[in-house]
């Protein structure tokens, strides 16, 4: 099997701040509320016109420019969202549009916030059996296009960003030392946006009910969520014969910074290996780890040979983990 090295990063985040000041004038809530329960402080809004698709070009922009590479090279497109600009065609394929390049696969995964490490899966196989050979895998979302702001449960919770990442096939000692995922549909209800497919298309009705809008047990979620990112992080230690201990750095999805803390506690890992996002930028969805990828890179907490154990968690449900060697 081929390994893999990831030579380039990317990311997108939108200029515009929602604080947890400005939240507090739009529903009932408060500042000490939002940061207890969810660590959160601010999130990043995309402008009206943003779509997704314009969000993962301007980090792969950046990500070709980091790699030496242009976009003519990607072989291989996979995007990760809950909030692709159309149904169809797929996000991927407006992302080529906008790069100026045809030819190359291009498709989306829909895993809700698990949406990064299942594209993550798929391309590392891709390149482990020699089917490609430069592949961009991005994780983003725009959610608040489908955040109800006037539902004081669910809108502090989530942001807008892309991050982007370009793995190439190597005969270096490095790429995926282990990864598992999985699924339980029938908790599908727990998480979800009612209607815009073809269980309930668009009418009047289903927007003034704002069934086009993210619905979510927050408590449900919760408890699922710690369960089987710890699950599946332990999975990962063990398929790749490894402790915690042997981790020098976790990458979680971060939806909830009380979910990060108990999943680390429960899976023995320090707090100070572990990259936070959570506090700028809220939950992202699929894009909170590579953009938290992109930051441990830039703030030089990843070395030549750093083992990285990412684990997420998302509407379906789904959950992931994998553990990279950089
Ligand atoms: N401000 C003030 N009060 C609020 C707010 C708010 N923004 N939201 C809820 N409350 C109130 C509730 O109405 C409730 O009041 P009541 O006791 O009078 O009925 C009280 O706070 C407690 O509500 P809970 O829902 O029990 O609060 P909890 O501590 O569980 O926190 C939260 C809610 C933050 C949503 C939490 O359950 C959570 O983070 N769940 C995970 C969900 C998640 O992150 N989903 C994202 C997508 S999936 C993923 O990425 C993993």
């Amino acid at each position: 099997m081929i390994k893999l090295k990831i030579v380039g990063l990317g990311v997108s985040l939108p200029d515009k701040i929602l604080t947890n000041s400005d939240l507090e004038k739009m529903v009932d809530t408060s500042d000490q509320w939002i940061i207890e329960r969810t660590g959160i402080k601010e999130r990043r809004i995309a402008e009206s016109k943003t779509a997704c698709s314009d969000l993962v070009i301007d980090a792969t922009k950046q990500a070709l420019q980091h790699a030496g590479l242009k976009a003519s090279d990607l072989d291989t497109l996979i995007v990760g969202t809950s909030t692709p600009d159309t149904i169809f065609p797929s996000t991927a394929c407006w992302v080529q549009k906008g790069l100026g390049i045809s030819g190359s696969a291009a498709f989306d995964i829909s895993a809700g916030c698990t949406g990064f490490l299942y594209a993550m899966e798929i391309a590392s196989n891709l390149i482990a059996t020699g089917k490609s050979k430069k592949v961009l895998v991005a994780g983003v979302e725009i959610l608040s296009k489908i955040t109800n702001y006037e539902d004081r449960s669910t809108c502090v919770l989530f942001g807008d960003g892309a991050g982007v990442c370009i793995l190439v096939p190597t005969e270096e000692d490095r790429g995926i030392m282990s990864s598992n995922w999985g699924a339980d549909g029938n908790l599908a209800e727990l998480l979800y946006m009612p209607a815009g497919g073809s269980r309930i298309p668009a009418t009047c009705e289903s927007v003034e009910k704002k069934l086009h809008c993210l619905h979510m047990a927050g408590n449900e979620v919760f408890k699922n969520a710690v369960r089987e990112m710890e699950g599946a992080a332990f999975t990962a230690l063990k398929d790749a014969n490894l402790t915690a201990d042997d981790i020098d750095l976790f990458i979680p999805h971060q939806a909830n910074i009380r979910i990060i803390d108990a999943t680390i506690k429960r899976a023995n890992i320090p707090s100070e290996k572990t990259s936070i996002t959570i506090d700028k930028y809220g939950n992202m969805s699929a894009a909170t780890i590579p953009v938290a990828l992109y930051e441990a890179y830039h703030e030089g907490k990843i070395k030549d040979n750093s083992k990285i154990l990412f684990a997420a968690f998302g509407a379906g449900f789904t959950w992931a983990a994998m553990i990279l060697k950089w």
